[in-house]
């Protein structure tokens, strides 16, 4: 009954072009609610636990997922303030059902099937890695597919040749870890807080490329990603120089790491962008907030004359605004509401 009564409602509103999407995320430490209405962002709300995990290093699994339950009835309530919208006016739910911390998913999924259910309204089931790319649709009105995406976030490393809005190859991958894991792992190494990657950049500020790292693949012909080996690296100086009793110079340090991290994104990036003979490219994740990588990007590009986009940094790491965006144009590829009974999937692939 549910499903017809929300089908129904989805093809009365699937081609306005001003249908409004409430989205709900909460795949990790960001329990977010996002109100768009066509492109234009009406509410963009974030209820950020880093302060809560902080203390541990990193984001403890149950104290997100109980986190999330206490903050999402709040972050509806404040995103339908800020739009000046009561529920009756969304169209269409969305909520980002995979990839992510499997309890901190269910909280956002649950609490979301619940209001399309008492509702009678349709929902739409997000990929969180696709939110990351689709956010640069609201933030850079002009741009389309085709054209090459690098993905940095922190569970996720891969560049992927973005043919039309859901037709979406994967041309290369990190082999170990992600490049946000990296970064938060480096900075834990040298005594700064999580989440690492701002921090490092911070760091990073007067510092130079003194210290030596190597580059994995270098005279392979491929656009994976290894950011183990430069992890490694990074804690051996670090233990060398300790044996060895003489000082680090930890701006230097994080400065070295973070040029390398970001040189071998951007050349992958760029030198598969111009095997394809596309001259588009986009950042997405909350690794493209980074400075340097976006500094170097632009760099590269126009040496090229590629252009390249990316988001403002609030809509680089986790929101809810890239759930919405990405239901919007899942939409105009041809994609319909799920059924009650959605469950998430914590392995969730970058092109499921
Ligand atoms: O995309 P995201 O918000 O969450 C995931 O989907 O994983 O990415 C979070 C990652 C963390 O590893 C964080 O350290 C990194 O993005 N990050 C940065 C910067 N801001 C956030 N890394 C480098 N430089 C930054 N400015
Ligand atoms: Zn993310």
């Amino acid at each position: 009954m549910y499903f017809d009564e929300a089908n129904k409602y989805f093809d009365m509103v699937k081609d306005k072009e001003d249908k409004i999407i409430l989205a709900v995320e909460s795949s990790c430490d960001e329990t977010a609610c996002a109100i768009l209405k066509g492109k234009e962002i009406k509410a963009n709300i974030i209820a950020s636990q880093i302060e809560i995990h902080k203390r541990f290093g990193g984001v403890v699994p149950e104290i997100a997922s109980r986190n999330h339950i206490m903050a999402i009835q709040n972050c509806i309530d404040q995103a339908l303030a800020e739009a000046n919208m009561t529920l009756d006016d969304i169209d269409i739910f969305a909520v980002t059902y995979g990839a992510g911390l499997l309890g901190a998913l269910l909280v956002g999924v649950s609490y979301i099937k619940a209001l399309a259910f008492a509702l009678n309204k349709p929902l739409m089931a997000v990929n969180h890695i696709k939110g990351h790319i689709a956010v640069n649709y609201v933030a850079n009105l002009e741009l389309k597919p085709p054209y090459i995406c690098l993905i940095a976030s922190g569970g996720h490393t891969a560049i992927a040749h973005i043919r039309d809005y859901e037709d979406i190859e994967i041309v290369g991958t990190t082999q170990d870890d992600a490049c946000g894991e990296a970064f938060d792992k480096v900075a834990r190494v040298l005594g700064l807080e999580y989440p690492g990657g701002p921090q490092i950049q911070k760091l990073a500020k007067g510092g130079k490329a003194s210290i030596e790292i190597p580059t994995p693949y270098k005279d392979v012909d491929t656009y994976d990603f290894s950011f183990s080996g430069i992890k490694t690296a990074v804690i051996n100086y670090v233990h060398k120089m300790e044996q060895k009793g003489e000082e680090i110079n930890r701006q230097d340090l994080a400065y070295s790491f973070q040029d390398k991290v970001t040189s071998i994104m951007v050349n992958n990036t760029i030198r598969c962008a111009l095997d394809k003979g596309i001259n588009k490219v986009v950042i997405a994740g909350g690794v493209g907030s980074n400075e340097m990588l976006r500094e170097k990007m632009e760099k590269a590009s126009k040496k090229h004359k590629i252009d390249v986009f990316y988001p403002p940094i609030k809509l680089c790491t986790d929101n809810a605004v890239m759930i919405a965006s990405e239901a919007y144009h899942s939409i105009l590829a041809g994609k319909r509401p799920v059924d009650i009974d959605l469950d998430a999937n914590a392995n969730l692939k970058i092109t499921d």
